[in-house]
């Protein structure tokens, strides 16, 4: 190989490298959410899907249009993070995915019924349902 193809291939390597290593960088959520109480046991709301959401990775939920889930926080929205809530899908034909909590974006759900209108402020923690999730996935 010649000096400047060796330099191309060099480049195009370092790229590629560059890229997964971004990849593999998570979102930053936000520091804070409010949840219906300070376990975060109790759904806030039911919403239902509008639109198909791919989870970027896997402390997010997909969802599927027309879906149904399970409001369960809503982060509070800051500076330099998303805006997302958490929650899990519901109905029969999603038994594989019922109990896994996820986040996603509002914007792609219509919250139809909201059971709880007074919530609280927490820390935003890594739930153990979303952390066992992920160690599934990896
Ligand atoms: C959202 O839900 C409400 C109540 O079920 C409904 O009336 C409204 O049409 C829905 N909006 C959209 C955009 O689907």
């Amino acid at each position: 190989m010649d000096k400047p193809s060796c330099l191309v291939v060099l480049f195009v390597s370092f790229g590629l490298l560059h890229q997964s290593v971004i990849g593999v960088q998570m979102e930053k959520l936000a520091g804070r959410k409010r949840c219906a109480d300070k376990d975060c046991s109790y759904v806030i709301s039911m919403a239902e899907a509008l639109e198909d959401y791919g989870a970027p990775d896997c402390r997010y939920i997909n969802l599927k249009r027309g879906q149904m889930i399970y409001v369960y926080s809503k982060l509070k929205p800051v500076e330099g993070a998303g805006v997302f809530w958490s929650g899990s899908v519901y109905g029969d034909r999603y038994v594989d995915q019922m109990g896994i909590i996820g986040y996603f974006p509002p914007n792609f759900v219509n919250e139809t019924q909201v059971f709880v209108k007074k919530t609280v402020e927490l820390p935003t923690t890594v739930s153990f349902s979303t952390f066992t999730h992920c160690i599934h996935h990896r």
